[in-house]
């Protein structure tokens, strides 16, 4: 079956398009990229989604243009890739996060993806099932990260103890534990990590005038020292104490916390290009911190994906993090496509809820009480 992943993060860069075929044989998946495409948002709709994300309030009018314009592009996402594999049978689609509020003690969490699925469904003709993050956090769960089922399923090693880094505006990580015996995947887990690019291309943006979206091969860091003092200060934050389960968004790590940043980079007297350094690293110590601080083991192999794959600079300070033994090389070097793994797995997704009618989260990630079939189903006009 032609299932078409369609994401878009964080960053708010682009809409990924991930096309693949899924075949089944006795339960077991096979799962082949097909093609990819990033759509990007016309600037309005860009900015519009920053600001919303941001804190910034919206009429209610205001808002169902800003979700009927996303769930057009969307489309558009749909439309170029159909032009070359017109035989698309299910889409999976994430949507826009514009909020997300982790569940708090006594209180449920709060999700909101924008994009709506009955008019992708409706103006593409192929089904479509979307809000996948809702159902697990009405179960209690964090309704993320969400694609840990899926990295089990494609990337599990027979012997090595392998992390799935997925490096987006946020980070977050799948530890998957060797592939042995009956229960290895109890242990599987997952978190947000913290913040992946987003301070880094806050910053950029803030220091560049706005002439520049992101630290192209982390190249301006590269010219500046991180300060290890100021990253140790800022690991001590209670979001990276806090152990699994755990999610977070632009909520936390968004402009109030990169002014703040930056008011302490000043105390310490640092350049631009060694703010630039100490963000990139707080990212990579950040997940070092983690893997530390909530796996047992010694991690083998540490699999990169997302968009900060190609800070050069960033990879060479999580590397640093890790004994010289540690492997760090990108998903791609096992063949999955770093750029689209996020949006392959919400193809897979809506192929558990669509046809397989199985689960898609894991309730020792996200926390949720129970497993769950993930997101709506939308069925096109007959
Ligand atoms: N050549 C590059 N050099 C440095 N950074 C890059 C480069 N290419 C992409 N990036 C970074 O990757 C970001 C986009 O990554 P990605 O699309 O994985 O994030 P996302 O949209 O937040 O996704 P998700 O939330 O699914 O993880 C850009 O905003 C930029 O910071
Ligand atoms: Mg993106």
């Amino acid at each position: 079956m032609y299932c078409l992943g369609l994401m878009s993060g964080t960053s708010v860069d682009s809409i990924d398009a991930a096309l693949v075929k899924i075949t089944e044989k006795d339960l077991d998946l096979t799962i082949q990229f097909v093609s990819g495409v990033n759509y990007d948002y016309p600037e309005k709709v860009r900015q519009t989604i920053l600001e919303v994300a941001g804190g910034k309030p919206l009429s209610m009018e205001a808002f169902a243009q800003l979700d009927e314009e996303i769930a057009l592009c969307f489309v558009e996402a749909v439309n170029q890739i159909k032009q070359n594999y017109p035989t698309i049978e299910l889409i999976g689609s994430h949507g826009q996060t514009v909020y997300h509020r982790p569940p708090m003690p006594q209180k449920l969490g709060y999700t909101l993806q924008l994009g709506r699925g009955a008019i992708i469904a409706n103006l593409t003709g192929i089904p479509t099932v979307n809000n996948f993050r809702v159902a697990d956090m009405a179960a209690g769960g964090q309704g993320a990260p969400l694609v840990p089922k899926i990295d089990a399923y494609l990337l599990a090693h027979p012997q090595h103890h392998r992390c799935v880094q997925n490096i987006g505006g946020i980070g977050n990580v799948t530890y998957l534990p060797p592939k042995q015996g009956n229960h290895w995947q109890d242990q599987i887990m997952g978190w947000d990590t913290g913040p992946g690019n987003v301070l880094i291309d806050l910053a950029v943006q803030k220091l560049s005038n706005g002439t520049k979206t992101y630290d192209k091969n982390g190249e301006w860091a590269s010219l500046g020292q991180p300060d290890s003092d100021l990253i140790e200060q800022w690991l001590q934050q209670d979001f990276f104490q806090q152990p699994p389960p755990k999610s977070t968004g632009r909520e936390l790590f968004g402009a109030e916390y990169l002014e703040q940043c930056w008011q302490e980079a000043q105390d310490h007297h640092l350049s631009e290009s060694d703010f630039l350094a100490t963000l990139t690293d707080l990212t990579a110590a950040s997940i070092a911190q983690s893997y530390q601080q909530f796996v047992e083991y010694p991690i083998d192999e540490i699999l990169l994906c997302g968009g900060g794959c190609h800070n050069l600079y960033l990879r060479e300070r999580i590397k640093s993090h890790f004994p010289p033994n540690t492997m760090v090389k990108t998903t791609d070097e096992v063949g999955l496509n770093s750029d689209f793994k996020e949006a392959i797995a919400f193809a897979v997704l809506a192929y558990w809820r669509y046809v397989s009618k199985l689960p898609g989260n894991l309730p020792q990630v996200t926390g949720a009480k129970q497993t769950k079939l993930l997101g709506d189903i939308h069925l096109p006009l007959d």
